[in-house]
């Protein structure tokens, strides 16, 4: 493990005013997604698709670092051109989303285990020969009556620190992504009260398997309502909660934070990140950036609805949505930025 070399990609993954691009949907997801806008759920589609959003002008602007799935990352634009070499030169660092998924949690009904441990050493070694320099990982924990339970959470921080061992062995950077779902009647307490615990325990695990916490990113929801919570509190509320926990939670060390979306709609998540930063940037010891895939990608996905006369608007929409977030990493974004 050369811990210079993973320190400082870390710090790059999350430097400036930029964050990263999720683009890591596996297949069924990605297909899931097409089909609600018509678009054919094939290889070629997603391909094309893909090409859409590395060749988008101006990403590099606001992206310092784009996620990919498996089936991207062995694919190339129409002229030849491998995507992560594309992306690279877009001044972007490629990484790979390596869990294959979370699965039910046997004998703990409506829990999930993420599975993908077995042959990670190998193909992390595959992809690092392939030029990824991080790697991503995604737990997830739903919130009702009972759960998650500790079971569920304990086995998912172990299985996460595990993950970032084996990524920081092969010189890549963890991304640890603990997410505590939207979906249910939940209060914004009781979301942070689990996002807490789920977190606090994460890192007694990467601490206990000697995971550099400098040459990680953490990468967690927002604290918010359940989204059938009747009380939906104001982005300011969000904002607080969220920090409050974060602060409670994420060790100084880390050198950053960069949120999933989760389902939020892209311009609630840009006015939530634009909240955090503009009330505590300057008291906080790590980066609050974004990892966003809806967020960034929906409404660009929404436009081009799989038609190449539509390439160009859609990648203007994507653009936007970069550049939206990357304004609200200064606490610059606003409502007008919308309409412009
Ligand atoms: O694993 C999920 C993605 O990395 C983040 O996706 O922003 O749509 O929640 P999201």
């Amino acid at each position: 493990m050369n811990t210079h070399e993973l320190i400082d990609t870390a710090r790059e993954l999350v430097a400036g005013d930029k964050g990263l691009l999720a683009m890591d949907e596996s297949n069924p997801t990605c297909n899931k997604r097409f089909a609600g806008l018509g678009i054919p759920q094939t290889e070629q589609a997603r391909r094309a698709y893909r090409e859409l959003i590395v060749t988008t002008p101006g990403l590099g602007e606001c992206i310092n670092g784009a996620i990919l799935f498996d089936e991207t990352i062995r694919q190339q634009k129409k002229d030849g051109t491998p995507f992560v070499k594309a992306i690279s030169d877009a001044g972007i660092i490629p990484g790979i989303k390596v869990d294959s998924g979370a699965k039910d949690m046997a004998g703990f009904p409506g829990e999930k285990i993420t599975e993908g441990l077995d042959g990670l050493r190998e193909r992390l070694a595959d992809y690092s020969q392939m030029g990824v320099r991080f790697a991503k990982w995604r737990a997830v924990f739903a919130v009702g009556d009972g759960i998650p339970s500790r079971a569920c959470i304990e086995v998912n921080a172990q299985i996460l620190a595990c993950y970032a061992a084996l990524c920081q062995e092969a010189g890549l950077v963890p991304i640890v992504e603990p997410e505590v779902l939207m979906e249910g009647e939940h209060t914004l307490e009781r979301c942070r009260n689990v996002t807490e615990e789920v977190l606090r325990t994460v890192f007694s695990q990467l601490y206990t398997q000697r995971v550099l916490l400098e040459g990680l990113i953490l990468k967690p929801n927002m604290v918010l309502p359940g989204l059938t919570c009747l009380k939906q509190e104001g982005v300011d509320e969000v904002a607080d909660a969220t920090v409050s926990c974060l602060l409670r939670a994420v060790p100084a060390a880390v050198p950053g934070i960069a949120f999933l979306s989760g389902g939020q709609s892209p311009e609630l998540a840009s006015a939530r990140l634009n909240a955090m930063n503009l009330r505590f940037k300057s008291r906080l010891p790590w980066a609050l950036a974004f990892s966003f895939s809806r967020a960034i990608q929906q409404p660009a996905l929404e436009i081009w609805r799989g038609q190449d006369a539509n390439v160009s608007a859609a990648q203007q929409a994507l653009y936007h949505r970069a550049s939206c977030n990357r304004a609200a990493r200064r606490g610059e974004y606003n409502a007008a930025m919308e309409r412009t």
